[in-house]
């Protein structure tokens, strides 16, 4: 019915309102007051009402959003509703957390229910889209973005990914409290050279096979209504202007039929990538490789109507993509009611919900990695005598919002310091001390905040209240806007005086508990080494502090794995952990001294905590990992026990690796997870079918199929400390 539709529509349309559907315009004025005449809003109303924009990015509101969807419904010829975006990464103004942190709960519900209840309040602040998830593989900790991603892995990634899309879109996208989900950015920007952001991208087609796109083919599958290109090039294309990304992989071999739209300005950009000669060539060069829609460049809006007049570009291809738009503009039931997600009624009861910060309250918890508990310091009993709760970040209600923050509102988190004053009992005492300087004043788009003081004036308040207290909670990390778009960094050990602060208070409290707040992998030997325990908790949203607290006191038994491999050091990256063997792997050469293999000689090959690293207040054991043929493929199974006294949440995750291959293979390659609940020493066997589809890969031309030969499998509870069998198989 909706083709039909579509269809109808389409043959109505001059040139001119087709052009317009493909223009998505930023937002720039209030829309519940006067047009502002002094910039260029003015001249963007006109065009909303003469129906020369197909949607906007960032009005917000009921009445906002409202006010402008009147512009183009009201006056412009068709009255074609507007469609309204934004950038809703980790919810709208509840705050999950980031999507790096969600990613480590390994919970698809997390990442669900996260994304039900960004979009229920997005939805009911008159938004229409969402441009998430970011699904770009991250290997690179020095990439600010990595923060927006689901970590270093296609497997992890890809189950996140379709639980985001499903959680935004639910099953029916016209329903009030649903949104359309954007896949991006399509494809490759995570390997932006040197993790330096807009970098250029030159990767193998074995990886693009095999490591980027999959995430991305799970969003298609899962019906994701859009998808947004990408800044970068990749191998010497601009992906705006790549006909293989989008008409042959996207559009063609996956069918998918919703729209792609380009990413701020990315159409012009290509200009200076040296791919185009001007904003025409751009346009022309951009519309026939299948970008949809031109957010910012404004290049369609300029160029398309002549290039199609002149015949320099098919109307056809025009046509494909205004019946793209229309569609999920359809979809999103505009047509029935263009106002529907426009009721402040509705707005005023469905944000920051007491039931929205539960969620946030679960998932930050969840996303929680326990690195090391060496002294069993941890959990904390709730009647502990006294808590020193240090470092500048504990008592931040700010920092754990974390970038791409849509509108949650400054400082509303639940800080470190908050969260463990409401957890403990009465009779403790809690004294906070700063500590450490890491930033001052304005944070947003700021570049110095790279430069962090080595200021040592808050050290001797910070000893005072170490030395008198029973334990120290040491909260240490980066700003939350030292991550996110435009902020790469090259070094990616703590900054300013925290490491200094950590020595000196391990001298008068060896009690510590250092708790890490950062959007990225960090180089932290020293800690992994000296820290008694150590808590990675990401920017954990809105409820982080009392997330944090129920770790830290056991009220949740922390079940979280890491989704990328922390370094020793900054020159491992990019570092992840499905490598190849190379022709020199380490050897018993070794033994002898001899330096003739793959290797650094001032820092090891390995992780310090691997990908999928995690541990809990229980224990767990792995044995009796068994292999046998079955139709399809292997039936893997393993017995775990729990050997603590402690119920507890462990996930069981599965490596393979196909010893010879056409393309070389990963020595370790995640095909399967589960997540089990094991009561306190029990014994569970975990049962896993490896098919075609988690044995195979693509090869040369796309194609998909498993070879023939030897597998090890490889069953733990992270990728290095694994038990491994081989099987021999055909397909
Ligand atoms: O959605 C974002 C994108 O990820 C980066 N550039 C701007 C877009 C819209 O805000």
């Amino acid at each position: 019915k909706i083709a039909r539709q579509v269809q109808e529509l389409l043959d109505k349309m001059t040139l001119a309102e087709k052009v317009g559907q493909t223009n998505l315009y930023n937002g720039t004025w209030e829309f519940t007051g006067p047009v502002p005449a002094d910039d260029n809003s003015q001249e963007k109303a006109e065009l909303i009402k003469n129906g020369g924009v197909g949607g906007m990015l960032n009005v917000l509101t009921a009445k906002g959003t409202r006010e402008a969807q009147k512009l183009a419904v009201e006056n412009s010829r068709l009255g074609i509703p507007l469609i309204f975006g934004y950038d809703v990464i980790h919810g709208y103004r509840t705050m999950l957390p980031v999507p790096l942190a969600q990613a480590a709960s390994w919970d698809p519900e997390v990442a669900r229910k996260g994304a039900e209840v960004a979009a229920r309040e997005a939805a009911a602040s008159g938004l229409h889209w969402t441009f998430s998830p970011m699904i770009d593989i991250s290997r690179d900790a020095r990439w600010g973005r990595i923060m927006e991603s689901a970590g270093e892995d296609a497997f992890l990634t890809s189950v996140m990914t379709k639980a985001w899309v499903e959680g935004y879109q639910g099953e029916d996208l016209s329903a009030v409290h649903t949104i359309a989900a954007c896949a991006k950015h399509f494809a490759a920007y995570g390997f932006a050279e040197g993790g330096r952001d807009y970098n250029t991208v030159q990767i193998s087609d074995q990886t693009l096979y095999n490591v980027v796109l999959p995430p991305f083919k799970v969003a298609a599958d899962a019906g994701v209504a859009t998808f947004m290109n990408a800044f970068n090039e990749l191998n010497g294309v601009p992906a705006n202007g790549s006909e293989f990304l989008q008409r042959d992989i996207l559009k063609g071999k996956w069918g998918f039929d919703g729209f792609v739209v380009s990413d701020w300005g990315s159409i012009g950009e290509m200009i200076t990538h040296g791919f185009a000669a001007n904003d025409k060539d751009a346009a022309r060069k951009a519309m026939r490789a299948g970008s949809d829609m031109d957010m910012e460049a404004r290049a369609y809006e300029k160029h398309l109507e002549a290039l199609v007049s002149s015949g320099e570009l098919d109307e056809k291809i025009l046509d494909d993509a205004v019946r793209r738009i229309l569609t999920i503009k359809f979809k999103l039931g505009l047509f029935e009611d263009p106002y529907r997600y426009c009721d402040e009624q509705r707005e005023s009861e469905s944000i920051g919900t007491t039931e929205n910060l539960a969620v946030a309250r679960e998932a930050g918890r969840k996303s929680i990695v326990l690195l090391k508990n060496d002294k069993g310091l941890l959990p904390l009993p709730k009647d502990v005598k006294s808590i020193a709760v240090i470092g500048q970040l504990a008592n931040s209600k700010d920092v754990p919002l974390g970038s791409w923050r849509a509108q949650a509102v400054t400082n509303s988190a639940v800080s470190v310091l908050e969260g463990i004053e409401s957890a403990v009992s009465s009779d403790t005492e809690v004294t906070f001390a700063k500590g450490y300087t890491l930033t001052t004043g304005r944070r947003t788009f700021i570049h110095e905040l790279t430069i962090v003081p080595e200021d040592e004036t808050g050290f001797d308040e910070a000893i005072a209240v170490a030395k008198s207290a029973e334990v120290t909670v040491l909260v240490l990390g980066e700003d939350c806007f030292q991550t996110g778009e435009g902020r790469s960094q090259t070094d990616i050990q703590l900054k300013g005086s925290q490491l200094a602060l950590f020595r000196e208070l391990m001298k008068v409290n060896q009690n510590i508990v250092v708790v890490l707040m950062n959007g990225r992998p960090l180089a932290i030997p020293e800690l992994a080494a000296e820290a008694p325990a150590l808590v990675e908790t990401w920017f954990a949203g809105s409820q982080a502090g009392h997330s944090i607290a129920d770790v830290l006191f056991g009220k949740y038994n922390p079940s979280g794995k890491l989704p990328v491999s922390f370094p020793y050091h900054v020159g491992q990256e990019p570092l992840y952990y499905d490598r190849k063997s190379t022709g020199r792997p380490q050897t018993n050469a070794t033994d002898d001294g001899l330096v003739f293999w793959s290797h650094y000689t001032d820092a090891p090959n390995e992780a310090l905590y691997p990908f999928g690293y995690g541990l809990s207040y229980a224990n767990f054991a792995y044995d009796q990992l068994k292999l046998s043929k079955s139709d399809n493929g292997v039936t893997v199974s393993v017995s775990i026990t729990n050997t603590s006294s402690l119920d507890g949440i462990e996930t069981v995750q599965v490596y393979v690796h196909d010893v010879v291959a056409s393309w070389t293979q990963p020595t370790k390659r995640l095909v399967a997870y589960k997540q089990v609940e094991l009561k306190a020493g029990s014994t569970y066997t975990v049962e896993f079918e490896l098919t075609e589809q988690e044995l195979g890969f693509y090869h040369q031309g796309y194609e998909f199929y498993a070879e023939d030969g030897t597998f090890v499998v490889m069953v733990g509870g992270n990728s290095r400390d694994v038990l491994k069998k081989s099987i021999d198989l055909s397909f």
